[in-house]
């Protein structure tokens, strides 16, 4: 799975993060090379988990400095289905992207305890432990390899750790951005469990059929 590097910038457009929401204990969950922690520094008590944290720094930092060719080619290959308003160009998403990866590393050598190598659907905190908890291009992007089970398992594990909010973007697959058929079943199921999902149309647009998040309000 691709490991990759978004700023602050997009996670607030992703998400539709205020100044508010910032400012309580907050859980970016599949960080990869994500520099939303990163960059609220010491205003917000934010944690970044990932799987990835368990590799090497070296080898951590060679692949997000990597060719990223592939992810190019996404763009080229489902041309149709990607639009450029938010980002402008190819090149300056991807100078976003070197901005972000070279901003965690940069964190993540100075403040290693903010960054906690742990696998959906298992995370390694207490009950409550976070006022927001956000997860971006894991769940539904990779529906495919990860089934409808793992995704109940992790959205119940991310409600677990929550005490206010869970917000997942984008709601369907990577490339084309086709729906994800159990999607709906889900949101049924988080409700039966006493919690409320909502969907809200968020600014951010790249994938055109991407223009929605899930709020989970315990
Ligand atoms: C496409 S990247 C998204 C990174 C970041 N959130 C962003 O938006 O730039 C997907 C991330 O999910 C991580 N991942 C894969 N399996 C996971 C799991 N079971 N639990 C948590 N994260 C996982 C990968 O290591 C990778 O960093």
């Amino acid at each position: 799975m691709l490991i990759s590097s978004r700023t602050l910038a997009e996670y607030r457009a992703m998400f539709e993060l205020t100044d508010a929401d910032l400012a309580g204990a907050i859980l970016d969950c599949a960080a990869g090379g994500s520099s939303f922690v990163a960059e609220l520094g010491d205003r917000a008590e934010a944690v970044a988990t990932d799987p990835a944290y368990e590799r090497p720094v070296e080898e951590l930092a060679r692949v997000l400095r990597s060719d990223r060719s592939q992810c190019v080619k996404m763009t080229v290959d489902h041309g149709n289905e990607f639009v450029w308003d938010w980002y402008g160009t190819p090149e300056r998403r991807d100078q976003l992207r070197q901005e972000a990866a070279e901003r965690f590393l940069a964190d993540r050598a100075a403040r290693p305890e903010r960054y906690r190598p742990a696998s959906l659907p298992e995370l390694p905190f207490a009950d409550d432990a976070f006022d927001l908890v956000l997860c971006s291009h894991l769940l539904f992007t990779w529906a495919g390899p990860l089934d409808r089970a793992w995704h109940a398992a992790a959205i119940t594990e991310l409600i677990r750790v929550s005490r206010g909010e869970v917000r997942l973007y984008p709601l369907v697959h990577r490339g084309a951005g086709d729906p994800v058929p159990f999607l709906g079943e889900l949101a049924e199921e988080v409700r039966a469990a006493g919690h409320r999902w909502t969907e809200r149309a968020v600014d951010f647009r790249f994938q055109r059929r991407a223009g929605v998040m899930a709020v989970i309000t315990k």
